[in-house]
């Protein structure tokens, strides 16, 4: 299986980079409890072993999940971005961090570090694994970045194509596609 991918992240830089996020996001929110807010689906993997490593430094997080979907094809941003709360999500007055997979054109995480700062948030960080910088289409940039990537469309680590390949415990390129 490991042949048809091409892999771009292993499953230690992972492990070391949540390490030195994790630090990073300690020494900025402390040890009083703040919400990270894991935006799914692709998130999913990053947020809990991110979450875990800011225990493990001292932090104390508080977990909820929303979902957001900006994609209107497979692999091509439409801007519009929708987003769906599982439960009343006070946001008033919170520190949060918002997690996310990857950073692309930027609609994603803009749109929803702006409904989280109109809705009352104290302040809103941005935590990314992965950033195409080179595709951008509205100013942004992510507070806590894993590693920087060229123009690849990848999988792995919560990343899927068609809900493919989420499992992988690494970042790829498909190579026979
Ligand atoms: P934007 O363009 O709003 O995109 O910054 C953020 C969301 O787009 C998805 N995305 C990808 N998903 N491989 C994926 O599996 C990729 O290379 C990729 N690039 C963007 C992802 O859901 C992300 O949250």
């Amino acid at each position: 299986m490991k042949d048809r991918f091409k892999i771009l992240v292993s499953t230690e830089e992972i492990q070391q980079k949540n390490i030195d996020l994790a630090n990073q996001i300690v020494r900025d929110f402390g040890t009083e409890p703040f919400l990270l807010l894991s935006i799914l689906t692709g998130s999913f993997i990053f947020s809990a072993d991110l979450c875990r490593a800011i225990v493990t430094a001292g932090g104390d997080p508080i977990i909820a999940f929303l979902s957001a979907s900006s994609y209107g094809s497979q692999t091509t941003s439409s801007g519009n971005v929708s987003l769906t709360i599982f439960k009343e999500l006070s946001l008033s007055s919170k520190r949060v961090l918002l997690v996310d997979d990857i950073l692309d054109t930027g609609y994603t995480l803009s749109h929803i570090k702006n409904y989280v700062l109109a809705h009352s948030a104290s302040f809103c960080k941005t935590a990314v694994l992965l950033d195409k910088p080179s595709r951008r289409k509205v100013s942004f940039s992510a507070d806590y970045c894993g590693f920087t990537i060229d123009d690849h469309f990848v999988v792995g680590y919560g990343l899927d194509l068609n809900d493919q390949f989420r499992s992988l415990p690494y970042v790829a390129i498909i190579q026979d596609t």
